[in-house]
Formats: structure tokens, sequence, C-alpha cells
């Protein structure tokens, strides 16, 4: 089939990104052109991000609640993807990321920000204002596309939607004067519907009236349906259990391939990775000011700097690492008593620990390559990249088995353990230290990581199969 779907996120690349949305907003559109779909991506134009619009023309205008917004459409890349643009710089175009300003406080008018995001999503999807090209099914992501799903719930006849779960920590919780300025229907004002514990949910919205609701892991999907891991919004979940399902990330093969990485201080491949990994691991100890040493087992870290990621579980291990002669090279951002502790302990060992606070796409290569283990110790993780970059790189990923990371590693390709505290992570490491001092094992390891397909078309099949299902028209 060739199924026209409209991609909605409220980040994507090459526009914008803080986490693994962007990355997927970016990647599943193109792997589903590629299927044969007559797929777009839908996301807004936060400052700078119509530079990097392709061929950009005005689409239409859009009137939401009293605002006159810009639509723009272009292409993103060489793939024909095509991409549409929500450009309103009073609400997208300022200073800071997405969701937080300069200083790294949430934008207070986020509801605002994201309701009027939801509803222009629903207005275009709906074809209004002239705009000839109408999808079958609407593909929504995460809370701040939430509302859409409300708001194409009540319209007729419709196209299907699809709303996905990537993380189900963040809500888009708000409080009844937000719910009013958004012209929400009084009747949605019950716990029944979008009300929740005394605010409203952007979230629960995308639950309660999409048509199917997926999440970015099986696992996950059953982990979100507990009280551990669902966030109140569990009992939800179960009652729309047969509408759920699990459908794990792919990673983009052609930025994230060792053989042709122009990120890297040497590309390598299956037959050339002894080598390889040994240039890149000397590169990266040099860059970081780390000892240059072949013999010393080097553990990386990329990711933000939140609890969700368990990075304070690693500083809870110091004297394990430093016993194990272990080096440590972390990238990451966020929580500032994290970054703050992070630099004091390297501070005290830079031959061994190397801390680099911020955002930085070469050095996320370089570590991916030049470590020979690498660390996700997640709290929960709905489906994760880095331990999937990590295994194409032939790295062995040390991860908690929750979520994504069960999924999408083995007993077979890297490390897992079973608690998120600081005994798992000792556990973990006591393993690695000795896989590092059986090279052979080691190696085999990593081979069989890297011989490991995470290609999207096999995540895109499952969403057409899914789509196939769902898209004709709602009367
Ligand atoms: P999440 O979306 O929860 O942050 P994911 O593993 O899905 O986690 O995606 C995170 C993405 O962001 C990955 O592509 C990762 O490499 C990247 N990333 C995270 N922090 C940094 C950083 N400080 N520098 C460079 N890349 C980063
Ligand atoms: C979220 C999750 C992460 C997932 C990403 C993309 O940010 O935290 O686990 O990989 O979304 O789906």
């Amino acid at each position: 089939m060739s199924a026209r779907v409209l991609f909605a996120a409220g980040e994507a690349l090459p526009f914008s990104k803080t986490g693994g949305l962007a990355d997927v907003a970016y990647a599943l559109p193109r792997a589903l052109v590629r299927a044969g779909l007559d797929a777009r991506v839908l996301t807004i134009a936060y400052r700078g991000a119509l530079d990097r619009l392709r061929d950009a023309r005005p689409l239409t205008e859009l009137d939401v609640r009293g605002q006159r917004m810009r639509v723009w459409e272009g292409t993103v890349d060489d793939s024909g993807l095509r991409a549409w643009l929500l450009d309103h710089p009073p609400l997208y175009g300022r200073a800071g990321s997405p969701y937080v300003d300069e200083h790294g406080h949430e934008h207070g008018d986020n509801a605002w920000r994201f309701g009027c995001f939801s509803e222009a999503i629903a207005k275009l999807a709906l074809g209004v204002n002239g705009v000839g090209w109408r999808p079958q099914l609407v593909h929504l992501n995460d809370w701040h596309t939430g509302l859409a799903a409300l708001w194409l719930g009540r319209s007729a006849p419709r196209p299907a939607t699809v709303f996905t779960i990537h993380n189900l920590a963040y809500q888009g919780v708000f409080a009844r004067h937000e719910f009013d300025a958004l012209g929400l229907p009084p009747e949605e004002w019950h716990p029944e519907a979008v009300e929740f514990y005394g605010g409203f949910s952007f979230m629960k919205a995308g639950l309660l009236r999409s048509d199917a609701i997926t999440t970015v892991s099986p696992t996950y999907a059953q982990e979100i349906q507990t009280p551990t891991f669902g966030e109140r919004l569990d009992g939800v979940l179960r009652v729309r259990a047969g509408m759920l399902r699990g459908i794990v990330n792919g990673i983009d093969a052609q930025t994230w391939n060792p053989a042709a990485d122009p990120l890297l201080f040497q590309t390598y491949d299956g037959g050339t990775v002894d080598s390889g990994k040994r240039a890149n691991k000397r590169g990266l100890q040099a860059q970081l000011g780390l000892e240059v040493s072949d013999a010393r087992p080097l553990f990386g870290f990329i990711g933000r700097l939140a609890p969700q990621k368990g990075a304070d579980l690693l500083l809870e291990v110091r004297e394990a690492f430093a016993r194990g002669g272990a080096q440590l090279a972390l990238l990451g951002a966020g929580d500032r008593g994290l970054e703050e502790a992070f630099r004091a302990w390297a501070s005290t060992a830079p031959d061994s620990v190397a801390v680099h606070v911020g955002y930085d796409e070469t050095l996320a290569h370089r570590i991916e390559a030049g470590a020979d283990f690498f660390m996700m110790p997640s709290r929960y993780e709905p489906c994760g990249l880095n331990q999937m970059y990590s295994q194409r790189y032939g790295t062995v990923p040390i991860v908690h088995r929750t979520g994504g990371l069960r999924d999408t590693v083995s007993d077979l390709t890297g490390i897992l353990f079973d608690h998120a505290d600081a005994g798992g992570v000792r556990y973990a490491l006591s393993r690695a230290f000795e896989l590092f001092a059986e090279p052979a094992r080691l190696r085999a390891m990593s081979a069989r990581g890297m011989a490991r397909d995470f290609d999207w078309s096999v995540a895109a099949r499952q969403y057409v199969e899914l789509y196939e299902g769902l898209a004709r028209p709602r009367a």
C-alpha cells in the first residue's frame, strides 16, 4: 500500500534534538518512505530550523487559537522525505531548547505552546485551508502531540491515529486554567477523560483518544502496565492493553557505521576491528588526556544526566573502577549536581576519568568506537539507542536488564545485570574485568554484536502492518 502518513513530533532531526525522539522522528519516516509509504514529517520551526529545510516554500497559514501561524513545506535530505514545519516565532522562535529556556527552566507557557502545536496537527490532518494532501493516518509521538488525538477523535470523518510513547515519565500535566485557555471541551475534565490528579494530562489524552498505542520496545510495553514503571498511568494502560504493542527502534545505519564514519580516528569493519578499535582507543585516550594504554579497560558513558540514566550509580562504584584499573570517558549534561560530582571525580584521577559536560556529536562517535565497554545503568529505558550503536561498533554494552536494553542486548553480545543499584553495577564491572582479561572471549562477544542487524527496515515493517490494520477513514 502507499498510505499517506503524517508523522508528528515535537523534535526531529535535522531541525532539532534533545534526545532519541529526534533520531526516531528522522529515521522512521525515512524508513517508511523506503517501504513505499507516502510519509511526511510535521514538526516545529524552532529558532534556526527553517535554515535546514531544503527547498522551503510556504504551504499554508493556519488560525490556531486566534494566532496566525505559518506552515512551511520542504525536503529533509536526498531521501525525498518531505517535512512540514509549524512556524510562529513568538511561541517557537526563542533561545534555549524546545522545552527549556537558556537557563534550563521549562518555558512557562509549554501547555500553550504544545497545545497549539497539537491543535495545528489536527487541523492540518483534517485538510483545512486547501492543502491537497490529506493523511489517512496520523502518527503522534509523546505528550507534545497528545491533544491532537483528542481533537481528531472528536472529528468525523477523520484519519486513524497511532500514539507512540517514547518516555512515559514526561507527561505534560498542567492546571485547569491552561485547559480552559486551550478551549478543551469541558466534558474532558473528568478522571475517566484527561483530568489527572487535579490537573490534566496531554499524555493521557494521547493514550485514551488514539486508535492504537505503541511504545519503543516490547519489554517497556509490559513494564508500563505495572505501578513501578507506570507513572500513575499503568491503570489506563492496562485497560488499553489490547491496543498497545512494543516495536523496537532501529538505528541510522549510515550515521552509525564504523566502516565509513568520518568522525573516527580510524574506520574499521569486522575484518579490521582489532587494529581499528586499538587506534580509536588510543586516539580517544589522548584526546581526553587519559593515560594512553591498551592494558586498561576503558568504559564509555553518553547520555542525559537525569535519574533515568543511572549515571549516579557510576559515582557510587568509584572504588571498583579504581581497583580494576579502569578508565571512564563520560559525555553528558543535565543535572548540575551530577555534572559537578563527575568533574570532581575527574579532577582527582585525571589519568583514569575524563568528563565532558555538554553535547558533542564527534566525541559521542569516538567514545562508541574507542571504548572497550559501554555503560547503560538506566533505571528504566523505553528503548535506548547507544547500546545498539555500541554493538555495531564492536563495543560491549553493559546494561540494566530493563525495557529496550533487555530487548536489544543478549548475554551473547553484552553484559546484563538485574538491579539498578551499586551492587548491580559492581557485579557487572567484575564480569567486565574478567572478560577483559580473556581477549579471545571479549573479541568473540564484540564480533557477535557487530554482526547484529538493527536496521530501521525491521521496525518499519511492523509499523506498516499496524497502519494497514487501521488506515481507513473513520466516520
Ligand atoms: P534518550 O532519548 O532517553 O535521551 P536515547 O538513547 O534514545 O536516550 O537517545 C539519546 C541520543 O542522544 C543518542 O543518539 C545519544 O548518542 C545522544 N546523546 C545524548 N547525550 C549526548 C551528548 N551529551 N552528546 C552527544 N550525544 C548525546
Ligand atoms: C526516549 C527514551 C529512549 C528512547 C527514545 C526514542 O527518549 O528515553 O529510551 O530510545 O525515546 O524512542
